[in-house]
């Protein structure tokens, strides 16, 4: 170990991995499974770009207590995975799928046979079609479903299951999937982005308040949410406007209502027209305490001034110089510095990292090995900057790597590989890769050596 290098985490921090339903379970048509907004929207052709769907994905559906015992063997101590709603609620309300729980209800099991303490999330953006086609999340009906469908399965699960995750990314879901239209449902529709929004954070209130009334011990119920720094492309007022403003409905737009029960005031002012309107006791609901909060964090933004785009007048630039993945500019700085900010303006009292990866194009090796040094890189990186603000007193008490497996990567298919274990789609073989075996280390040691992340010949 490196002189100096070593940064050790604290007593009890929690070192997992994350998944989510319609990426890696497959078996989509099975077991009373009704069809999710996922399933119509992959199998459009054009929606998907390497015209792949999820219908089999990482087969862990079928495959769970092989994916499982890999955990156990890296030495995880929790898994985060999402729930599918329409196992659950084939058609998202009144019936419920007895076998769709009984699959959670096994997984839950082999996880705790293991010591892996599961994190269940639950909405991670495969809503059951038919709740779409009664208006989705632009519905403000959904609200309630969504609290019922959390209280049917905190009452089946909640005897061995206390952590809790309402939703995944509602910035996400809602701007891309209802505004950008490059995720399900595939809308381009302003007005139902914004009362998407509201009705997804007031249902994560709703469901907080359901699954602590239903629990059989006390649960700890958090939010996932995906949170960036905003940087202005260059040192110029226009520029920090712009960067303010995606800041406003990217990342405050999300956090002032669930900490300060109120959404931005700036960003009120600039969509006046479109912004969601609450109804009385709505914000109170919203801003529920929180257990912890999630913090999904994989690149910065940097925007310029762009008067062409609706309504933000602000785009994203990739700045000159520094290196990209597959998807995104690496930018391990941004941790810390999301870290700190978090704590300064909203003071959640504890914070998980629950996603933090990079797609790489893995491939094996002449021995069959997966060196996937870039990925080691890219979570030292990031733990390092993690630990920087730990040192400062920011509560983070635990990380979650995204991904376990790699698995469908949305409107990316199987082009981005984010997991840790390998998975060749002809055959469905699982091949754990370096980053994996490294990660065993870390977990073992509780901590990282900062200088350190591949054999010597690899320039960290
Ligand atoms: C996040 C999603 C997750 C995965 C990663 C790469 O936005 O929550 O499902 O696709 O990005």
């Amino acid at each position: 170990m490196g002189e100096g290098t070593f940064r050790r985490f604290p007593d009890g921090f929690v070192w997992g991995a994350a998944t989510a339903s319609y990426q890696i379970e497959g078996a989509w048509d099975e077991d009373g499974r009704g069809p999710s907004v996922w399933d119509t929207f992959a199998h459009t052709p054009g929606k998907i770009c390497d015209g792949s769907t999820g219908d089999v994905a990482a087969d862990h559906y079928h495959r769970y207590h092989e994916d499982v015992d890999i955990m156990a063997g890296i030495g995880l101590n929790a898994y985060r995975f999402s729930i599918a709603w329409p196992r659950v609620f084939p058609t998202g309300t009144d019936e419920v799928n007895e076998a769709g729980l009984a699959f959670y209800d096994r997984l839950v099991d082999a996880l705790l046979e293991k010591n892996i303490t599961p994190y269940p999330t639950l909405f991670h953006w495969d809503l059951p079609q038919a709740l779409q086609n009664s208006g989705g999340w632009a519905n403000r009906d959904i609200c309630s479903q969504f609290a019922d469908y959390a209280s049917t399965v905190a009452e089946r699960l909640s005897d061995r299951v206390s952590h809790w995750i309402t939703h995944n990314e509602p910035a996400v879901h809602s701007l891309l999937g209802h505004f950008m239209g490059i995720h399900a449902p595939g809308l381009t529709d302003p007005m139902a982005t914004f009362q998407t929004i509201h009705h997804l954070l007031l249902s994560h209130g709703l469901a907080a308040q359901a699954i602590r009334a239903a629990a059989k011990t006390l649960p700890e119920v958090g939010i996932t949410l995906s949170l960036a720094p905003v940087h202005p492309a260059e040192d110029r007022d226009a520029d920090r406007e712009a960067a303010q403003r995606f800041d406003g409905v990217f990342n405050r737009m999300f956090l002032d209502p669930v900490f300060k029960a109120r959404y931005p005031e700036d960003i009120g002012e600039l969509l006046e027209v479109i912004m969601p309107k609450p109804e009385p006791g709505d914000m109170e609901t919203i801003a529920t305490p929180l257990g912890f909060l999630g913090v999904n964090y994989y690149t910065r933004h940097v925007m310029k001034h762009d008067p062409d785009v609706f309504p933000l007048q602000a785009s994203e630039v990739r700045p000159e110089g520094p290196e990209y993945s597959g998807m995104w500019e690496i930018y391990p700085p941004g941790m810390y510095e999301l870290l700190m900010r978090l704590d300064a303006d909203y003071a959640p009292g504890k914070i998980l990292i629950t996603e933090n990866g990079i797609p790489v194009p893995d491939g094996k090796d002449f021995d069959g090995r997966v060196r996937d040094y870039r990925r080691i890189r890219y979570v030292r990186d990031n733990l390092e900057q993690t630990h920087r603000a730990i040192e400062e007193d920011v509560p983070v008490e635990g990380y979650f790597h995204w991904s376990m497996t790699d698995n469908f990567e949305w409107a990316f298919g199987y082009t981005m590989r984010f997991g840790m274990v390998y998975v060749d789609y002809a055959t469905q073989e699982r091949t754990v890769k370096e980053s994996g075996r490294w990660y065993a280390q870390v977990i073992r040691d509780n901590g990282l050596d900062a200088g350190v992340c591949g054999p010597p010949f690899f320039p960290c």
